[in-house]
């Protein structure tokens, strides 16, 4: 069942910034639209994510290897690319609310609503059914259901139409014709559809006049591809191999909202794989498969993940599919799988004069190889963890507390230490018990306040493991070490703590399930 739960959106956006995950960015001068800064838990957390995807793209995979292209690039790179000329949004105004909308986004979300409408019959007909209720049947026979499916159906051909022709005028039409009005003022007195590009731009040079135009990088794709023979040749790579890249990108979008998961600047985990023509099914195939791995591995929740084909393909794209996630405003796209054949790389070779092209000895031949790429944005994960881990319980004695329930190996912090109380030498123990630790693990050590608070501190910011320290480890050298989900406390040996630990919290535990 698809979230749509504006109040979760609401508590993780205060949660995240109570407790030092994201703040708005320069939030002393009011912040600024869809910027965000991560705070300290929140860039732990980040890191542990991408070295996640790292660990499984680069060190699992024998024929990947990864790279760091700069933001900046040759700007002929982004007319190559296709970004010049067609990285639009078709934009409309409402002239009374003087607000900007994206006139795809307004009608997917008529669309939405609609869905809303189909799901609620769904709801009703399972009650009134119970355990004999076939769902898949009843969508295929209810007269209602299938009206809305099919208004769905001829809105979504409207539309692709409209788009594939760039007649923007019948896309004015479409908004227009459904009678969809502005969410703000409640009017339908529209601005005529205009194209609006996404790509921020910039001046290369310190005088205006001798400057060029320059863009921060819309995708970190295109370093991989303009890099490919300097890889290819330095790391005497053999097709099929890829690169992958983790970096910033930038996206002027109109409506940046609903927190981290739509932003202007943002960050991708990117993998291009290089293929010979003719097997990139195959890779596409394979890649779906690697990439749904990775993410179940982490146990956000199997039904938390569906694919999503996309019907309108890219002129350079011959198969495409998202991964989405049931964030709390429901299923969206988290990362995209797309099979890009070699338009890209042509592009480059046509632009640059330079030939792109790999000579594959066992065909004894040189091609332009064709590329399937994996693209799953950070924030989003991030958000994604955010979304499932988030909980709030209320306990057997009626107190309540709010968890967040990270994988372990994600965990900003992996063990905190406390001290019971701050005398005999309890805290000069504790920091012992840090040192021992912290080579290998985010430790942290809390001496304020009852022990429960400072456990519920910690499971606040999803710490897995809570240590003890109290007069019995003086005499015994035992400690407690407590489990943020059981909350089920062990008198261990401080001696076993750090094989145990590792044991919990180490990514190479996830990495042998991929
Ligand atoms: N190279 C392919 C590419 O960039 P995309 O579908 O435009 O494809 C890939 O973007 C991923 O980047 C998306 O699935 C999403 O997770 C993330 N992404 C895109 N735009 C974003 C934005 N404005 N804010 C946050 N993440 C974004």
């Amino acid at each position: 069942m698809a979230n749509q739960d504006d109040n979760l959106l609401k508590k993780i956006i205060s949660h995240a910034k109570e407790y030092g995950f994201i703040f708005p960015s320069s939030e002393i001068y009011d912040g600024l639209a869809a910027a965000y800064d991560y705070g300290q838990n929140g860039v732990e957390l980040k890191n542990n994510i991408k070295s996640f995807w790292w660990k499984a793209m680069v060190q699992m995979n024998e024929n990947i290897v990864g790279i760091d292209a700069s933001i900046f690039m040759h700007p002929t790179t982004w007319k190559a690319s296709g970004h010049v000329d067609a990285f639009n949004d078709p934009l409309i105004d409402n002239k009374d609310s003087k607000k900007r909308y994206r006139a795809d986004v307004l009608v997917e979300e008529y669309i939405a609503k609609i869905e809303g409408k189909i799901d609620k019959e769904v709801d009703k007909a399972a009650k009134r059914f119970g355990d004999s209720f076939d769902k898949d049947q009843y969508l295929a026979t209810n007269p209602r259901v299938m009206g809305y499916a099919e208004e769905i159906a001829s809105i979504n051909k409207r539309m692709k139409e409209a788009i594939e022709q760039e007649n923007l005028a019948e896309v004015k039409k479409l908004i227009e014709d459904l009678g969809i009005v502005d969410p703000v003022s409640g009017s339908k007195n529209w601005t005529d559809v205009r194209q609006f590009n996404l790509m921020f731009s910039t001046e290369l040079g310190s005088v205006a006049d001798g400057a060029s135009k320059i863009y921060l990088r819309p995708e970190t794709a295109q370093g991989i591809f303009v890099n490919f023979l300097n890889v290819q040749k330095s790391g005497r790579m053999k097709i099929p191999f890829g690169i992958a890249q983790i970096g910033k990108a930038f996206r002027n979008e109109i409506i940046a909202r609903q927190f981290i998961f739509r932003m202007r600047e943002f960050e991708q985990m990117e993998m291009q794989f290089f293929v010979k023509p003719g097997d990139e099914m195959e890779w596409y195939e394979h890649w779906k498969n690697k990439r749904i791995q990775w993410h179940k591995t982490l146990g956000l929740g199997e039904d938390n993940y569906r694919f999503h084909d996309h019907l309108n393909l890219a002129h350079y794209a011959n198969a495409a599919c998202d991964i989405e996630f049931n964030f709390p405003m429901g299923f969206k796209e988290l990362e995209g799988i797309h099979s890009r054949t070699d338009f890209d790389l042509k592009a480059h070779e046509e632009h640059s004069g330079k030939k792109l092209q790999f000579f594959d000895p066992q065909e004894n031949k040189s091609y332009v190889p064709y590329v399937v790429e994996t693209s799953i944005g950070l924030d989003r994960m991030f958000l994604a963890v955010m979304t499932s881990a988030y909980k709030e319980e209320v306990l057997e004695d009626g107190s309540e507390r709010t968890l967040l329930k990270l994988p372990a190996a994600l965990a900003p912090t992996k063990v905190a230490v406390f001290p019971l109380v701050k005398k005999d030498g309890l805290p000069e123990k504790a920091h012992e018990i840090i040192d021992l630790l912290k080579l290998d693990f985010s430790c942290q050590y809390d001496e304020k306040d009852a022990v429960g608070k400072r456990y519920r501190r910690q499971d606040a910011v999803g710490t897995p493991y809570c240590v003890t320290v109290d007069h019995q480890t003086l005499e015994d050298n035992t400690v407690t070490i407590r489990d943020r989900d059981t909350m089920q406390q062990e008198r261990i040996d401080i001696t076993q703590l750090h094989s145990r630990v590792a044991d919990l919290v180490s990514l190479s535990r996830l990495l042998k399930q991929l």
